[in-house]
């Protein structure tokens, strides 16, 4: 897995010593409030588990369960909900945690989604900030890391489902990504069974 990468952009020591910074802005901002924090899946599972360890609030977490990368390295434009039950956040601040801001489609979507279910309060926080034009107007309230604008694995983000559970973000070598884009759905090229 190590091997696919070009370059580490953040080690993970880099990563949590950034999400103590976070969590300490959090927990002052929703001092006795009734907090639920929205974790967007499957991308911010570990931002999620390691930011909400250093909030030490009685806080509510639910998910959702989005996608608009649907396989490449560009977002479709189309943001699709998987769950049937929404998160109960009526009467309650609700802080959406995602692993990276990119177009901002995602983010807006969840944040719509969850101003309509009645919230008191509608906040953002995203380990990744890509630093872009954006067509949509959202910017995230806490963001971890302002990035340039390339794909990025690891720390729970993905390509093609893979690198989620590297402990870093970084870059992958050009080369797997287009191996990736050429191989069909679900294969990659050491995965491929040989005809024997
Ligand atoms: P947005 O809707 O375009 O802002 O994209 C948000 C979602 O796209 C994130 O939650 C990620 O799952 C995915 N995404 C955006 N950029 C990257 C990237 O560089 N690597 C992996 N996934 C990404
Ligand atoms: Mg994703």
């Amino acid at each position: 897995m190590f091997r696919d990468l070009a370059r580490t952009l953040l080690h993970e020591s880099t990563i949590l010593a950034r999400l103590d910074e976070i969590a300490a802005r959090i927990t002052d901002d929703y001092r006795g409030k009734d907090l639920t924090v929205i974790a967007v899946l499957n991308g911010s599972f570990m931002f999620m588990g390691d930011l909400l360890r250093r909030i030490p609030l009685p806080l509510r977490v639910d998910c959702v369960s989005v996608a608009s990368y649907h396989g490449g390295t560009e977002s479709s434009g189309r943001v699709t909900f998987d769950q049937i039950s929404l998160p109960d956040v009526a009467g309650r601040h609700a802080l959406i945690l995602d692993d990276i801001l990119d177009s901002g489609l995602t983010l807006e979507a969840v944040a719509a989604k969850l101003g309509g279910l009645g919230a008191l309060s509608v906040k953002t926080c995203v380990l990744l900030r890509k630093r872009k034009e954006r067509t949509v107007a959202i910017d995230a309230d806490y963001v971890g890391f302002d990035i340039g604008d390339e794909f990025v694995v690891g720390y729970g983000l993905d390509f093609q489902e893979k690198y989620r559970n590297l402990p870093c973000i970084a870059v992958l070598h050009p080369d797997v990504i287009r191996a990736g884009l050429d191989a069909p759905a679900g294969a990659s090229p050491e995965e491929v069974p040989s005809p024997s």
